[in-house]
């Protein structure tokens, strides 16, 4: 089976090919076609953003593309930063802009119990004659009080799954992170959703 990364994120690119390479036999996975513009995500919900990626980058190759979309929901801050995480701290932030506004709000909050978040990622393959298939995966958490550890990108640093509690995704490894994350989650139910 051969599939187009629909993904503009490197981030991201590296863990779906470490999650669906182990997760699917003999898949080609090939690199999101460089010529097509950045796609526009303005859905309501984080399907219809991965619908729009992956249906921009299927019309264009010919091919089935593989799209996800990912979100933080900060119980504290009504469910922001939500689908828009990627740009919460404005339209050119960093991750590290994007850390730092979402401590900043949560500052006056000291309770774990009350610093409850999730990520939660809709990945999906669309054909170029618009068949889907849609899976999801969900992974449950804290916000800490700052920044812990070097490794994985975005809000890693902040974010602590209750499995590997105290350790933030920037504490894992990348097999660990990979084995209870939300993208890995979703990309596991997605591969079970392909073979079926
Ligand atoms: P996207 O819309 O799926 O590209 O993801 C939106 C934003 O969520 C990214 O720019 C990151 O800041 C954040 N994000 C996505 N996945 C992760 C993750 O696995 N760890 C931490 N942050 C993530």
């Amino acid at each position: 089976m051969k599939l187009v990364l629909a993904t503009a994120n490197p981030d991201k690119a590296v863990e779906i090919r470490s999650i669906i390479g182990a997760s699917v036999y003999g898949l080609e996975l090939a690199p999101r076609p460089a010529e097509v513009a950045d796609v526009v995500e303005d859905g309501d919900t984080l399907e219809a953003n991965a619908r729009l990626k992956a249906r921009a980058i299927a019309d264009a190759a010919q091919l089935p593309a593989l799209a996800d979309d990912t979100g933080l929901e900060i119980d504290a801050l009504g469910g922001a930063p939500g689908i828009h995480a990627a740009r919460y701290a404005g339209e050119d932030a960093t991750y590290a802009d994007n850390v730092a506004k979402v401590l900043a709000e949560m500052e006056s909050i000291t309770d774990p119990a009350e610093r409850r978040a999730r990520f939660r990622t809709v990945v999906m393959v669309r054909w170029p004659d618009g068949r889907e298939v849609v899976a999801e995966g969900v992974v449950e958490g804290h916000i800490t009080a700052g920044p812990r550890g070097d490794g994985g990108f975005g809000y890693d640093p902040i974010f602590v799954p209750d499995d590997t509690a105290p350790r933030s995704f920037s504490e894992l490894s990348d097999d660990e992170k990979n084995a209870i994350s939300h993208r890995g989650r979703a990309l596991r139910a997605l591969a079970e959703a392909l073979a079926d």
